[in-house]
C-alpha cells in the first residue's frame, strides 16, 4: 500500500465518469463528518468545467474536492473528502493546495472561502493563511447557503427555538466555521 502511486490533478471532461464515486464517498462521509450531500449530477457538471480535484491510485477515485464561484465572487471549496483508508497521508492536503492553485489561477479577483467543522482542513486553512470570519462575512449568494441543506446537522441546528451555532445571511444557523483568504491579485 505505501508505493501506490497516488495522482492529484485537476479534472478534466473524461473525468465525468467519476461523479457517482464522489458522490458516494462523500455520501458515505456525510454520516459522521458535516460535509454536505451533493448529487452526481451536480458533481459531473463541476468536473466537467474543470473545477474539480481528483485524487487516482490505478485509475479509481480515492479522493476529490471542488471550487464553485459565487455571485459575489466568493470561492468556495466543497466536497473535499478522502475515501477513509486512505486519510492521513497528506491527500487532502495536496487536494486543497490543488484547490488553491487552481481557483486562484481561473479566479484571480475572487477571495477563497471554506465552510467547515473539520480539524484537519482548519488545520490545513491556517497553514495557507485563511482566516477565521464571521458567516455573514463569507458570501450573501443564499444559493451557497442552501447548499447546507445536505449537512447532517442542519435540521437540528435549525430547529425551532435552537441558538447552536451562528446565523448566516439567509437566516439560518450553522455550526461549521467560517475562513476566508483573499487572492493576491484582490
Ligand atoms: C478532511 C480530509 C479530506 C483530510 O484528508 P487527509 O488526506 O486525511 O488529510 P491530510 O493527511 O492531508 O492531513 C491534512 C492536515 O491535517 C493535519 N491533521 C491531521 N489530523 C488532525 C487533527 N486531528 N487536528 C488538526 N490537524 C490535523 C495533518 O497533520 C495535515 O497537516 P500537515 O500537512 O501540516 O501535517 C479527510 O479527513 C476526510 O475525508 N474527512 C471526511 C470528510 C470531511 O470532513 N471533509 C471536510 C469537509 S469541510
Amino acid at each position: 500500500m505505501p508505493n501506490e502511486e497516488v495522482v492529484v490533478r485537476v479534472s478534466t471532461p473524461e473525468d465525468v465518469r467519476y461523479a457517482q464515486v464522489a458522490s458516494a464517498l462523500i455520501e458515505r462521509a456525510s454520516h459522521q463528518h458535516e460535509i454536505a450531500t451533493r448529487s452526481p449530477e451536480e458533481l459531473a457538471e463541476q468536473i466537467r468545467l474543470g473545477n474539480a480535484v481528483i485524487a487516482l491510485i490505478d485509475g479509481e477515485l480515492i479522493g476529490f474536492g471542488y471550487f464553485k464561484v459565487w455571485s459575489d465572487l466568493a470561492i468556495s471549496h466543497s466536497g473535499l473528502v478522502v475515501e477513509p483508508q486512505f486519510r492521513g497521508r497528506k491527500i487532502g492536503k495536496r487536494l486543497k493546495l490543488l484547490l488553491c492553485e487552481e481557483s486562484e489561477r481561473r479566479v484571480p479577483d475572487g477571495r477563497m472561502i471554506s465552510l467547515t467543522t473539520s480539524p484537519q482542513v482548519r488545520h490545513m486553512n491556517t497553514s495557507l493563511e485563511f482566516r477565521v470570519v464571521p458567516l455573514v462575512e463569507l458570501t450573501i449568494d443564499p444559493k451557497f447557503w442552501a447548499g447546507c441543506r445536505g449537512c447532517h446537522n442542519f435540521a437540528s441546528v435549525n430547529a425551532p427555538g435552537s441558538t447552536e451555532g451562528e446565523l448566516t445571511p439567509t437566516g439560518d444557523r450553522c455550526c461549521c466555521e467560517g475562513m476566508c483568504r483573499r487572492n493576491k491579485a484582490r
